[in-house]
């Protein structure tokens, strides 16, 4: 078991890093979050203690950082009680828990020692998940129309360029995995996480190197774009490539070669390029952080999965299929969810997308002793979330809406029956109709 400890207060490095080596932990420290993401990167450790406030890149944003280098890495936060609101704000982006400052370090290794139950678990778990085929979840109509693009690029025989954008955690790198498994293993399929890897070990990891081209170069090795050729080469997290090695990347994709560093041989590169972010691309360009040469290359197909909370007609299916999971992997019966829960899980708004729904059932379940899951069970920052109030009058409207389209198709779209059943006026039948944009689907001329 390895632990971070990410602070910039001397003494409580110190002090956590003592009283955490007597529960029999490897423990690492750094000063700042540019050194603990570096240590993450190296050591990938189960847990993390992260403050909120470091003197480079905030908390916050290392806390971001470490869920995408290695998401089951459980992280924790310490934060002054000022500044409890950010520590909620980070629970909702994935952190396990937060301590306030002053803390007594009796009440942190009690905590730590019950995180680390919950840290073995979660090997469990990931052991378990990692021979699981990834299921894509989803009915929405944004979601069928991606499954049914996705099928049809990766049944295409000829090199392209994708791009996946969309939010944390809303399920680029589940579809980069469907693209692998419809294109089957006969090819190569080679993936690299460019946040996980440092700038300046970027290049020599895509291009490989020939032996004496730098000092540490004892032996050639291949890079990852030789691997990938005849294949798919996925950079995931491309927002995150150094901006020189971008140039490099487009030159290959324009010219189709590539060389080794140091090496004089060029080679062929044929190979369709898949790549994710959640980064804002064009604002990243605007910025001056990303190519925007290298962006309309990439962006050959797009593909765009719009955040959870655009397409709710997708949790539940969701929430079913992470239960069905977890009482696999952990050997529990949740046979049921209470009507109240459904609601809220409903309306809440969802900010870290389905990784972060994915992350509540998890948590809920391991600790789980019965078998409905109820009103206790769900956290308090999504009890206490105020955007539920604010969405229940949205859900409303989501129900008028379904009644309509039900009762519309059910009267073949006869405005006069439905609205009789419906108890409303032609009238305002009409204007519903043009509120929601329904459209008679099984004929063209929509309004009989
Ligand atoms: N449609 C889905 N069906 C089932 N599981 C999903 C789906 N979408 C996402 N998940 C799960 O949610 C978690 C987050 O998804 P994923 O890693 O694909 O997000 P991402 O878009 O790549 O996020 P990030 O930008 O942070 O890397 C994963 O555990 C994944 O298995
Ligand atoms: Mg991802």
């Amino acid at each position: 078991m390895k632990l971070l400890i990410v602070d910039d207060e001397k003494s409580i490095r110190l002090s956590l890093k003592i009283n955490m080596k007597k529960l029999g932990i490897d423990v690492f420290t750094a000063e700042s979050g540019e050194e603990g993401l570096d240590i993450v990167r190296k050591k990938m450790p189960n847990i993390a203690i992260v403050d909120i406030k470091l003197p480079g890149i905030s908390g916050i944003d290392v806390l971001k950082e470490i869920k995408q280098i290695k998401p089951s890495c459980i992280v924790i936060m310490i934060t002054y009680l000022s500044d409890v609101k950010l520590a909620v704000k980070a629970m909702k982006m994935g952190a396990y828990d937060y301590f306030t400052k002053p803390f007594s370090l009796s009440e942190i290794s009690r905590s730590i020692e019950e995180t680390l139950e919950y840290a073995k678990t979660k090997i469990e778990i990931d052991k378990g998940s990692r021979d699981n085929q990834v299921k894509f979840i989803g009915q929405s109509p944004e979601i069928v129309k991606i499954k049914e693009n996705i099928k049809e690029i990766a049944s295409m025989k000829y090199n392209t360029c994708i791009l996946l954008e969309g939010e944390s955690g809303s399920g680029k790198e589940v579809i980069a995995k469907s693209i692998q498994s419809i294109k089957g293993d006969t090819i190569p399929f080679i993936s690299i996480n460019c946040a996980a890897i440092p700038k300046t070990l970027q290049e020599s990891e895509l291009f490989g190197y020939e032996k004496g081209a730098f000092s540490d170069a004892k032996n050639a090795k291949e890079g990852l774009i030789e691997r990938a050729n005849n294949g798919v080469l996925f950079l995931d997290e491309i927002g995150d490539m150094d901006i020189s090695l971008q140039a490099k990347m487009l030159r290959v994709l324009q010219e189709k070669k590539f060389r080794r560093i140091g090496g004089l041989e060029e080679m062929d590169f044929k190979a369709t390029i898949l790549s994710a972010t959640n980064k804002d691309l064009k604002e990243e360009i605007e910025a001056g952080n990303f190519r925007k040469d290298l962006y309309f290359r990439l962006n050959i197909i797009p593909i765009y999965i719009p955040p959870l909370r655009k397409r709710r007609e997708d949790i539940i299916p969701l929430v079913q299929h992470f239960i069905e999971n977890y009482n696999n992997v952990l050997n529990k019966n949740i046979e049921s969810i209470s009507k109240e829960v459904v609601d809220i899980f409903k309306s809440y708004l969802w900010p870290g997308n389905i990784r972060e729904l994915k992350n509540v059932i998890e948590r809920i379940m391991i600790f789980k002793k019965d078998n409905k899951i109820t009103l206790e069970d769900v956290p308090k920052e999504i009890l206490e979330d105020d955007s539920i109030e604010e969405n229940h009058h949205y859900n409303l409207e989501l129900v008028e809406e379904n009644a309509i389209k039900k009762a519309l198709d059910k009267n073949n779209w006869n405005i006069t029956r439905t609205s009789e059943e419906l108890g409303v006026s032609r009238i305002t039948l009409r204007r519903k109709i043009e509120k929601y944009n329904l459209k008679n689907i099984k004929s063209d001329n929509f309004c009989n």
